[in-house]
């Protein structure tokens, strides 16, 4: 699959069929995370890989939207180091983090596997349930699996704002 093909047609998707994915899957999607771009290539990311079940239903939890990690195959939690700034969230981590996770998405979407982000809310419980140390958080999680739904390109609802109204040239 082409690169544009690829980001073209990339969709959240929610619903995953009972299928596992294989490790030479799980290792390529992982992988293509851990060779993402960073600032000043400080790689600040950890990934916890979740294929367990009961273990995906506790993160499942962990958001008001994140459901969709209790059906999918492997749930990959982006822990980041906890934020020293003052600000519940430090951007640059979170900055680098985003780019983990598209890179990501995207191996994934070669491969035939779908993926959602899911964002934590319950902080102490994420701490909890995945065993965090102090100095590091989860904001974000990623459910991987294969479709069961085919989500529409483009959405129908949503889609995406015209690059006319998004670019901007030489100034604001
Ligand atoms: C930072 C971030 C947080 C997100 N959190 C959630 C979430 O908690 N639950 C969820 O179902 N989707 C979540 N999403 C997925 C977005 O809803 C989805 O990417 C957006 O609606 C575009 O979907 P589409 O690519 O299918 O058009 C998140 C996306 C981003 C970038």
């Amino acid at each position: 699959m082409e690169v544009w093909e690829a980001i073209r047609k990339k969709r959240a998707v929610r619903v995953f069929k009972n299928e596992p994915l294989s490790d030479e899957a799980v290792t390529r999607i992982l992988d293509a995370g851990r060779r993402s771009q960073s600032s000043k290539n400080t790689q600040p990311w950890d990934f916890i890989a979740i294929r367990d079940r009961d273990q995906r239903q506790r993160v499942s939890e962990l958001g008001n939207w994140t459901g969709h990690v209790a059906g999918a195959a492997l749930c990959v939690a982006i822990v980041v180091p906890t934020s020293q700034t003052g600000q519940d969230v430090d951007w640059k981590h979170m900055f680098d983090a985003g780019q983990a996770a598209s890179y990501m998405q995207l191996a994934a979407l070669e491969i035939g596997v779908g993926s959602c982000l899911g964002t934590v809310y319950k902080q102490e419980e994420a701490r909890q349930v995945l065993g965090l140390p102090a100095d590091k958080t989860i904001h974000i999680v990623i459910s991987f699996g294969y479709p069961a739904e085919q989500p529409e390109t483009p959405a129908k609802k949503g889609g995406r704002r015209p690059l006319e109204e998004v670019v901007h040239w030489d100034r604001w």
